[in-house]
């Protein structure tokens, strides 16, 4: 593993290092890191600093601090703006990018659940740099977050580097889809049957999930497999796309802060992103767990 790691900055390095040719694509890369972080990875849900009330705090967007407590285990979420000595401002595109998609950080140690690295390894090299391009441009906060995820799985490695993640077929909305549902706005780390440490059961993808507990009290992920009564195989593609955008169920109940609080930020998602998690959705194998 070390000798791995020591060889993936070389590989990461690679392909970042293909820098746009032109400002207009330079542009485009950023539009597109704009796009991912701010609304489908949304890493701001966890990222930024937030009040008691779980309101967001201005002008700390992406600062850190939000705490993870559950099966009794703990992690901080850090902060990830450019500032150089609380935030991630020293570490170089690279570094960044290894973090994200290998998880971990320069120092060599692992960055734990339930920052969704299993989830990210999957991203695309195109997505990966247009992130890393997009959090460049995060304005730089002062604020301290040391604390580290205590998970157990926080010491276990997920892999070897990825060397290369080619981008989803764009003609297949499935496959376009289940990127977006379980890489991107990994959905899919919720509502899949949980393995224990904090990692969803790829093979329990759909199935009733993640029990999160906030001021909300405690809520577990649905079952949104396509399973005619315990998920949403009898929903209409307009009550699916109503959970995402608005957070009303079905029967027209407002869900809970994981997805209500979400919903606002995924109604900004590309109306064809959209579709495609709901065709995503639909291939899923029915599970009655
Ligand atoms: C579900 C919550 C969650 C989401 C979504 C999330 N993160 Fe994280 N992230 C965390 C937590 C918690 C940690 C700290 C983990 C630890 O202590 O090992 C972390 C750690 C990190 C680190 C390591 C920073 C350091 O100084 O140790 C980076 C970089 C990072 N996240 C970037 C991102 C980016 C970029 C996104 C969006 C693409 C994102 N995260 C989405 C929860 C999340
Ligand atoms: C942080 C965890 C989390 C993430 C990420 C998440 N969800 Fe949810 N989701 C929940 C929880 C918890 C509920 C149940 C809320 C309630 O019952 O009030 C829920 C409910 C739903 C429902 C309604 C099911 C029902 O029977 O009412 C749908 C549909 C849904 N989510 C789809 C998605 C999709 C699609 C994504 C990704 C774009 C996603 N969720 C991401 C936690 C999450």
């Amino acid at each position: 593993m070390t000798k791995l790691l020591r060889f993936a900055p070389i590989l990461l390095a690679a392909c970042l290092a293909a820098p746009p040719a032109s400002a207009q694509s330079r542009a485009d890369l950023l539009e597109r890191g704009r796009y991912l972080g701010e609304t489908v990875t949304f890493c701001g849900a966890c990222h930024n600093t937030f009040d008691r009330g779980m309101q967001p705090v201005e002008g700390m967007t992406l600062a850190g601090g939000r705490v993870f407590e559950e099966r009794g285990l703990r992690a901080v979420a850090a902060n990830i703006t450019q500032d150089h000595e609380t935030g991630i401002g020293s570490w170089t595109d690279v570094q960044i990018a290894a973090a994200i998609r290998d998880g971990h950080r320069p120092d060599g140690s692992l960055i734990g659940p339930p920052m969704p690295v299993e989830s990210y390894r999957g991203i695309s090299d195109r997505d990966l740099a247009a992130l890393v391009a997009w959090l460049r441009t995060v304005p730089p906060v002062r604020h301290a977050v040391t604390e580290r995820s205590r998970y157990p799985s926080a010491l276990t490695p997920l892999g070897p580097p990825i060397v290369s993640v080619p981008e989803p077929a764009s003609d297949d909305p499935v496959a376009r889809g289940r990127y977006i549902a379980v890489n991107l706005a990994h959905c899919m780390d919720c509502h899949s049957a949980q393995l224990s440490e904090g990692r969803a059961d790829p093979n329990g993808r759909g199935a009733r999930g993640l029990v999160l507990e906030g001021p909300w009290g405690a809520v577990q992920a649905a079952n949104i497999s396509s399973h005619p009564t315990e998920g949403i195989g009898r929903w209409t593609d307009e009550q699916i796309l109503g959970a995402i955008t608005r957070g009303v169920s079905a029967d027209g109940r407002r869900l809970a802060a994981p997805m209500g609080g979400r919903s606002p930020i995924w109604a900004r998602m590309e109306p064809a992103d959209l579709w495609a998690i709901i065709a995503y959705l639909r291939s899923l194998t029915p599970q009655d767990r």
